[in-house]
């Protein structure tokens, strides 16, 4: 059995920069057409300027042939306090920059530079809103005495409820949701707001992070949540609604860092970054549904076009292999590493 979709898009993805780049970028090249390319380097991608320099390191470290060739990043520019609204207008100018990320100071990975009260950025946003570039939101309050599986609950009544209320006309992206009241929310949101769904917080539950024994490698941010969670996330990915379309949210880091006694957030799974969504659609009967998804609603978001050829998927077992080189001498560990992906992706 195989299904033929047309080729898909990452609207959520961390390449990181150097040698781990130039490893971890052919698994996304190999079947996405473009990614949102996440700017939360060390130091971040501030500045337009630098997105542009980012951008050429990219294209530099993709193999020169090949199913990769083709490959397009869309970067992004992560905002500070101190993000000046003539910043958008160079952003804007520049045809390379896409949108822009909104992480709340310290809330997940290098996210120490980012925005301590989104109203400090109020002309910024302005200026985003007028201009058409979309805000990308990580979407969880950071306050140390917000439970952590509280917190994007709490983001939506504190900060993206009445961000998107006071600018009606700014296009928003609610990033890798993972609750049953982020689906309700961006169900019912105004015109302009959508959300992209990772592959780990449809296939998994918060059990996940503790099945006989605590398992660095499910841990990322936003955390993986309840059950009805997962299920009102894959009815809402499966649903036919365009304003949910998908984002791998991808995040390598190398092994040591997350075996560790102070374990880094992020999955890896650009590996198998559409072959792990076949499966999630396939497990509720909605195969049909996963080109909308993956191909078509993130590009219509984005006001781009949707890609021309196709990819086809087989339904046959592989294993991804216990890890993959990340570069000088380190290694990730991908998802589901040494057990079955029940999709292949055709070459
Ligand atoms: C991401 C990373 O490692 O950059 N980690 C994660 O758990 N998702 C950052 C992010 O998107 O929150
Ligand atoms: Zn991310």
């Amino acid at each position: 059995m195989h299904i033929e979709i047309r080729r898909p898009d990452d609207w959520h993805l961390h390449l990181r920069d150097g040698a781990a780049l130039a490893a971890v970028l052919p698994y996304t090249a190999a079947r996405f057409a473009r990614a949102i390319v996440m700017p939360n380097l060390k130091p971040p991608v501030t500045t337009t300027d630098a997105a542009a320099r980012y951008r050429a390191r990219i294209l530099a470290a993709l193999p020169a042939v090949g199913p990769f060739a083709n490959f397009t990043p869309l970067m992004t520019l992560y905002l500070t306090d101190l993000t000046p609204p003539a910043e958008i207008d160079r952003a804007r100018a520049s045809g390379i920059v896409f949108a822009c990320k909104l992480y709340p100071a310290g809330a997940t990975t290098n996210a120490d530079s980012g925005v301590t009260d989104i109203r400090r950025i109020d002309a910024t946003l302005a200026r985003m809103s007028e201009l058409g570039l979309p805000l990308l939101v990580h979407g969880e309050v950071t306050g140390r005495e917000v439970d952590v599986f509280d917190r994007e609950s709490r983001f939506i009544d504190e900060v993206l409820a009445p961000t998107i209320a006071r600018f009606p006309a700014l296009r928003v992206v609610f990033e890798h949701i993972t609750t049953a009241r982020a689906v309700e929310f961006v169900r019912t949101a105004r015109d302009g707001v959508g959300a992209t769904i990772t592959p780990q917080h449809l296939l998994h539950n918060r059990n996940a992070l503790f099945d006989g024994g605590i398992r660095p490698h499910y841990y990322c941010l936003p955390i993986l949540k309840t059950e009805p969670d997962r299920a009102a996330l894959l009815e809402a990915a499966t649903s036919g609604n365009p304003r949910f379309f998908l984002g791998t949210d991808s995040a390598p880091h190398a092994q040591h860092t997350k075996e560790n006694a102070c374990g880094c957030a992020g999955m890896f799974t650009a590996h198998a970054g559409i072959e792990l969504y076949a499966e999630a659609f396939e497990a509720v009967g909605k195969l049909n549904r996963l080109e909308g998804f993956a191909s078509d609603f993130g590009a219509d978001f984005y006001g781009l076009p949707r890609n021309a050829d196709r990819i086809r998927l087989e339904k046959r077992e592989w294993r991804p292999p216990a890890s993959y080189p990340l570069g000088e001498g380190e290694r990730l560990v991908p998802m589901r590493a040494g057990e079955p992906v029940r999709w292949e992706l055709a070459t």
